[in-house]
């Protein structure tokens, strides 16, 4: 009887599944913003400083992210190939995350200290110089592209409002460590600071 009405009564229908819905996402999703491993930075993990950010922004501009993933899996193929697999507590300061999900090259979550700089220098340029069979686009601009200090403080002091912690020293500091260097080096900064305060974690 009561079912019935239901199957009949559509408005009651969209109802009820939101209800459903919406209970079942808030047990779900709201203990997540209370759980200490999901929100505490793992010991060893710091804000990323001036050049990493940057590097991390150069990033995201180039749209690294549609062939490169950043989160390991718990699985055993993974962690041989790639080290520990990824904990919340790691992308604390990661906003927004680039876990991504599209491998058209390897995950780069623990690529940090894999390779020297040298390394990535030449392999930004022209990743067939060093892998014959990459499909990776080249990026030879960044290394011809001065870095521009002038916003990084204000990057830097509106991470601090969202809880990065930040001192006064490190956010004056900030532009002096970009003058006379380029978004390559600001690139590699970033790469080589990746997943390395983890890699202990498991
Ligand atoms: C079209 C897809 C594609 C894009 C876009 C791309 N990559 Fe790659 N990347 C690859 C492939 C494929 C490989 C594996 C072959 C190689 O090493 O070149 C790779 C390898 C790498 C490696 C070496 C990883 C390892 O563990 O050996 C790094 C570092 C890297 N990419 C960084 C970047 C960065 C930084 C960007 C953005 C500026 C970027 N990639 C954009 C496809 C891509």
């Amino acid at each position: 009887m009561t079912h019935e009405l239901v199957e009949k009564n559509i408005g009651l229908m969209v109802i009820l599944i939101v209800l459903v819905i919406s209970v079942g996402g808030l047990v779900e999703i709201v203990p997540l913003f209370y759980q200490k491993s999901t929100t505490e930075a793992v010991a060893g993990l710091e804000p990323y400083d001036a050049m990493q950010l940057t590097g991390r922004d150069i990033y995201v501009r180039e749209g690294c992210y549609n062939c490169h993933s950043q989160m390991i899996r718990p699985f055993r193929a993974e962690t041989e190939r790639y080290g520990p697999y990824s904990v919340a507590g790691e992308f604390v300061y990661d906003r927004p995350f680039q876990w991504g999900s599209k491998r058209t090259g390897p995950d780069l979550h623990r690529v940090g200290g894999r390779y020297t700089d040298e390394w990535h220098r030449v392999h930004m340029n022209n990743p067939r110089d060093l892998v014959p069979e990459s499909v990776m686009p080249a990026y030879p601009w960044l290394e011809k592209t001065a870095l521009k200090p002038s916003g990084i403080t204000k990057k830097m002091e509106v991470l601090r409002m969202l809880g990065h912690p930040y001192s006064q020293e490190q956010i004056d500091a900030a532009p002096a460590e970009l003058e006379g260097k380029n978004e390559l080096d600001a690139l590699i900064a970033y790469l080589q600071i990746l997943g390395t305060a983890g890699r202990g974690v498991q």
